[in-house]
């Protein structure tokens, strides 16, 4: 089973492209990349692993792990220009606000990796998007909070290499806790790609025209913002904060069942998955452990347990065969580790970037490849004559 798709112009199917890269079973709860379960990666793969399999279609061998680790490690400082890029913000700016356009500048400072046409330009742009992304979010970050920023180091990995650019402080050592750098890795690899979603969808049209991957890949990152779509994880928290306690929960259970009320539950539902979102489980898997390791009790917790165990009691949500999506636990998670809420969709944004990276490499490398151009059923006026100013 390859679970490809092939679109057919002549007959309307949702089916957008073809792609090898990710499969995902919605009705059975099943997401594959490159033909390994996602659960099998979270457990036994590195972030590392799981890109180089997304852009080059394997897992690497030992050697090719290392070399393609280290061509990442040594492209994470951000051109030194960019500071005064950042400097031009205001401080309370929203940190998507801050990615969309730095990301989007990219292609000034890196204008000798915008040349699609070249192979070469387009493995070191990609490699460049991967590789700058947490220093981008983590200085993002910093300038949010007037600290500092700190620059990446080559003597960690890439989740470790994150952390520490967001937490450390040049007043002290930061000392990395294995099981935050474990759990940060794991929820990049959770996030890293998911098939045709909005945002990808994003990226692809964006990158159908022959733009350059830095445009691209702001264009994804705007996308991604929105609470129906990345922007969720932090709307999860909001609902649970608004929430507060357990029994107010039978409460918001009813304002998502009512049709006139706009509310929603954040981090329930999704497009795909009519079954459990398989992130979802490692996701609360990695929950407990994260706070166990924090020894942290957050009432949140509790209440987005008894949440969920009332919603998946509960007949309509059965019958609309709503389940706690992958951004129901990442918030959780997120707060735990001590990010703000602002920064949940931008890490969201930080670990997509390899799969948006994938799919646009997959979209342009395809000979077949032609500028994407939906059309639509017009719904509007039939001709009319035209009324002058005087007659209207
Ligand atoms: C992500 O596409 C991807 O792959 C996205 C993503 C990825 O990795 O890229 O998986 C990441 O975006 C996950 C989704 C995060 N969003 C949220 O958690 C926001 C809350 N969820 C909803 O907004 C909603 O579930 C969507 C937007 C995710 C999906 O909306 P759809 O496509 O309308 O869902 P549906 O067709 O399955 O809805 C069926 C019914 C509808 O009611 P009826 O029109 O049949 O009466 O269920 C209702 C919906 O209104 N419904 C909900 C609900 N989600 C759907 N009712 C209450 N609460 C919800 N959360």
């Amino acid at each position: 089973e390859t679970g490809c798709f092939t679109y057919d112009p002549g007959f309307t199917s949702t089916a957008s492209c073809d792609s090898a890269i990710t499969y995902i079973d919605g009705e059975v709860g099943i997401l594959m990349h490159r033909g390994y379960m996602i659960e099998d990666l979270a457990e036994h793969s590195d972030f590392m692993d799981v890109c180089y399999l997304l852009l080059h279609g394997e897992l690497p061998k030992a050697d090719q792990k290392t070399e393609f680790e280290r061509s990442i490690t040594y492209h994470t400082m951000l051109h030194e220009q960019m500071n005064y890029f950042y400097r031009g913000f205001r401080r309370d700016s929203h940190p998507m606000a801050i990615m969309v356009g730095v990301v989007g500048a990219m292609s000034a400072f890196y204008h000798d990796s915008t040349d699609i046409s070249d192979p070469r330009q387009r493995m070191i742009a990609s490699h460049r998007l991967i590789a700058k992304m947490p220093t981008i979010a983590a200085m993002a970050y910093k300038f949010s909070i007037g600290q500092p920023f700190v620059y990446p180091r080559n003597d960690l990995n890439y989740a470790e290499n994150f952390l520490n650019m967001i937490f450390s402080v040049p007043c002290e050592e930061y000392k990395i806790s294995p099981v935050l750098a474990r759990a940060m890795d794991r929820i990049f690899i959770l996030h890293a790609d998911h098939e045709q979603n909005a945002s990808t969808s994003t990226v692809r049209i964006s990158g159908s025209s022959n733009a350059n991957p830095f445009a691209c890949i702001a264009a994804g990152i705007a996308s991604l913002w929105g609470p129906a779509h990345g922007g969720a994880n932090e709307a999860v928290l909001q609902m649970l904060q608004e929430i507060g306690t357990k029994d107010r929960i039978p409460e918001f259970i009813e304002r998502a069942k009512d049709r006139d009320d706009p509310f929603r539950l954040m981090g329930f539902g999704h497009r795909v998955y009519k079954n459990y979102d398989p992130r979802a489980k490692v996701m609360q898997k990695s929950c407990h452990e994260v706070l166990a390791e924090l020894g942290v009790k957050d009432p949140l917790l509790d209440v987005a347990m008894e949440l969920e165990r009332i919603a998946l009691e509960d007949e309509y949500f059965a019958e609309k065969k709503l389940f706690p999506n992958v951004d129901f636990y990442s918030g959780i998670i997120l707060k735990a580790m001590g990010f703000p809420t602002s920064m949940f969709t931008v890490l969201f944004a930080l670990a997509r970037t390899v799969g948006w990276v994938a799919q646009w490499r997959e979209m342009i490398e395809d000979p077949k490849q032609r500028i994407s151009r939906p059309r639509q059923l017009y719904n509007g006026h039939t001709k009319r004559d035209y009324v002058a100013l005087g007659d209207r």
